[in-house]
């Protein structure tokens, strides 16, 4: 665990879907290789929402939708910036099978959104960018919890 005098949160309301691409558009802009962001919430919370944002900002490039990665665990983007890994740990059945897909070298080489990040039971990296949807009134909300070097990117978001 990090200790709390390490880490910097932001609430951020998310009153629409727009809202939340929205969102994810402003970390895309400020994302780099090496970044990490989990995005943490239940089934339809609005990662993958978030995610297409992210994607969107990263690749320059407007999508109706991203194929969500349930079944292949990850889907991988280039932009200007390097590679993007969009993973969904969802059907994950154990760590190991993260480490054989190469994330842990992606962690460091490319930037990496991760959906259900709760999977890889902590084996997370110490820099990283938390972010918690949970949901408001028609609405969500988002809890951002910066680790390390993200506090210092945190008030750019
Ligand atoms: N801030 C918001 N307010 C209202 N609806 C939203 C908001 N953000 C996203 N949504 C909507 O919620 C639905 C689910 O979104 P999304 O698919 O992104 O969730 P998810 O967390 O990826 O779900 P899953 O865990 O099933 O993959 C979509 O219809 C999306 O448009
Ligand atoms: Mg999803």
């Amino acid at each position: 665990m990090t200790p709390d005098s390490l880490v910097d949160s932001r609430q951020i309301a998310l009153p629409d879907a727009a809202a939340t691409l929205a969102l994810g558009r402003r970390l895309g802009a400020v994302l780099e290789r090496g970044d990490v962001v989990c995005l943490a919430g239940n089934l339809g919370a609005g990662k993958t929402t978030l995610a297409r944002g992210a994607i969107e900002a990263w690749t320059g490039k407007q999508r109706e939708e991203v194929p969500s990665p349930t079944f292949t665990l990850v889907q991988t983007y280039e932009g200007g910036r390097g590679e993007l890994w969009h993973v969904d740990l969802y059907r994950l059945k154990r760590p190991d099978e993260a480490w054989e897909l190469g994330l842990e070298d992606a962690f460091v080489d490319a930037a990496c959104l991760i959906e259900w990040p709760e999977r890889l039971e902590g084996a997370l990296p110490k820099n990283r960018l938390d972010v918690a949807l949970t949901p408001e009134g028609e609405g969500r909300r988002a809890a951002l919890k910066a680790h390390g070097a993200w506090r210092a990117k945190l008030g750019s978001i």
